[in-house]
């Protein structure tokens, strides 16, 4: 089995963190999210893997990820260019895939428990097709699917009114290659994009059967700063406490706190996990940083009390203030006037930006 891994895409809902950088290299407790993708699929045995890049960012990607090896995977990568769709990136890797089966991975998408299941359930018949699905409360607002007892598709619908089910499709995939001909056929949708539910009902309308299996932990599409924030809470929630950098007499530590190797936290600042602070890090006296932070490289955290946040990293926060459920985007400074006054503020700030409060 081969995997593709969908890592092109526009990334609009990710502004204004997308305009300087791919959304699948944004960290999630300081590791990119692509990475988390590589990882299960290598889990699941899937070591040849398509990596499908748009016009953003290729360069990013390809030098995180390289040839592979790093990762125990042999990584090749395919040119989409537009995002003309999920169906339309699937397209491209129709060479790389060469008749065999695949697993498509949507690059800025996690599991808990990765797609060793989903294609496992595959495995065990002929089926063109297998889909991930998760119960929501709100399956109006999905794809949804209609199955019966053993978990066989009957049909799939849109963004339902009236959905025939609370099973919502989620962005994995298993393929036969026979998709590739149906995707041929595809139409836009009213969107302009090649839709990859319209590939999976064609190939049911084509006389396939398709495989569903229901995803029990956490799925997050991080395509939201939102999105960010939680894979990063689930993720940091799910960590060991691990103490390798420096702690200095004075300085207060609680609960699951990742502290890299060569990171400070200075007498007088106060950290309490779960927490992850990646080498290089300073963490100044006065300084507060509360559950669910996630601090990148080479940061100089100078003050503030910060809570729920992710901080991509190469960063200055030199605050007094209160920066809480905030993304703050590479190279971003964040200071204030003096003596401001200590309030919450929500803040998505992008790449090299520079914000006085
Ligand atoms: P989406 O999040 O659905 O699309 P997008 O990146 O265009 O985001 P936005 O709506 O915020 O503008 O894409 C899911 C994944 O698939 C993501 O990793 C990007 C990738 N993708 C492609 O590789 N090619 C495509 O044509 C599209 C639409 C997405």
């Amino acid at each position: 089995m081969r995997g593709v891994l969908l890592s092109g895409g526009t990334g609009s809902r990710l502004r204004p963190i997308t305009h300087t950088g791919p959304k699948q290299l944004v960290p999630v407790a300081n590791k990119p999210v692509i990475e988390y993708a590589i990882e299960d699929l290598k889990a699941a045995g899937v070591t040849e893997i398509g990596v499908v890049l748009g016009h953003k960012g290729r360069e990013e990607i390809q030098e995180l990820l390289g040839d592979g090896s790093k990762y125990g995977v042999d990584i090749t990568y395919i040119v989409q260019g537009n995002p003309l769709g999920l169906a339309h990136a699937v397209g491209c890797a129709r060479e790389f895939v060469d008749d065999s089966d695949f697993v498509v991975y949507l690059g800025d998408n996690m599991l808990r428990h990765g797609v060793s299941d989903l294609i496992e359930s595959f495995q065990s018949d002929e089926y063109g097709a297998g889909i991930a699905l998760q119960e929501v409360s709100n399956p109006e607002a999905f794809g949804v699917a209609d199955v019966d007892d053993q978990g066989t598709v009957k049909r799939l619908v849109e963004k339902p009114d009236d959905p025939p089910s609370n099973l919502a499709l989620i962005g994995m995939y298993v393929f036969s290659p026979a998709v590739f001909d149906v995707i041929e056929d595809l139409e836009p949708s009213w969107r302009g994009e090649l839709e990859i539910t319209d590939a999976i009902q064609s190939l049911l309308e084509n006389g396939y059967e398709i495989d569903s299996h229901v995803v029990t932990g956490w799925w997050k599409d991080t395509g939201k700063p939102e999105d960010i924030l939680e894979a990063n809470r689930l993720v940091l929630e799910d960590a060991e406490r691990s103490l390798r950098g420096t702690v200095e007499d004075g300085a207060e530590i609680r609960g699951k706190v990742q502290l890299a190797k060569s990171a400070t936290i200075e007498s007088g600042a106060v950290v309490r996990g779960p927490v992850s602070i990646a080498d290089d890090v300073t963490i100044e006296d006065g300084s507060y940083v509360g559950p669910y932070t996630s601090i990148g490289e080479n940061t100089r955290i100078a003050g503030p009390h910060i809570e729920n946040t992710v901080i991509v990293g190469e960063s200055e926060v030199t605050t007094n203030g209160r920066i809480i459920d905030s993304l703050i985007g590479r190279a971003a400074q964040v200071e204030s006037a003096e003596g401001m006054l200590p309030e919450g503020r929500r803040m998505v700030v992008g790449e090299n930006s520079q914000l006085h409060l």
